[in-house]
């Protein structure tokens, strides 16, 4: 594109196509966290739909963080597609594993543009990226802890280990 309103990129060719698959990858994870709501939600588990919905937000915001990032350095966002996600699950244990799955598979993504944005030299990307590196090991440390709770709390009522889910 060589029109005047055009800035000069300034992130690398390939770092750019890496963040446009992230951003699908963002916009796939809160397609797949509102579907985890929504089971939640239908069962009246609040505490645990409370924190799907929350975490659907945070990965839209992470989906824009980018997008923005990348309009605003010169590159071309690209609207992401999600596709189909899952809406059936075994038990409330078995959707926060689904989740540290899916948590597991971007902090893999994540490390992965941010090593090429290393290797290439683009180091706007880099920095821009570090605070996702951050988010990501929080993410995943709170599913795990989650999870400890819920291993903890077998026997319980699920409406009793829902009460103990933090709602965001
Ligand atoms: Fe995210
Ligand atoms: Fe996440």
């Amino acid at each position: 594109m060589e029109t005047a309103i055009r800035r000069d990129m300034i992130l690398d060719v390939e770092v750019v196509d890496l963040l446009n698959h992230q951003i699908t990858m963002e916009q796939q994870a809160s397609s797949k966290y509102l579907a985890m709501a929504s089971w939640c939600d239908q069962r009246e588990l609040r505490n645990s739909a409370s924190y799907f919905y929350k975490q659907a937000e945070e990965e839209r915001e992470h989906m824009m963080k980018i997008f923005k990032f990348v309009n605003d350095n010169g590159g071309s966002a690209m609207s992401p597609v999600a596709t189909e996600v899952a809406h059936e699950f075994e038990s409330l244990r078995a959707i926060f594993e689904a989740s540290l799955d899916a948590e597991i598979e971007v902090t893999k993504s994540i490390h992965h543009v941010f090593k090429t944005a290393r290797k290439v030299g683009d180091f706007t990307s880099e920095i821009f990226l570090q605070w996702f590196v951050t988010e990501q090991a929080e993410e995943e440390e709170k599913v795990r802890d989650i999870l400890d709770l819920i291993g903890l709390m077998e026997d319980m009522p699920l409406k009793m280990i829902d009460e103990r889910i933090p709602t965001e």
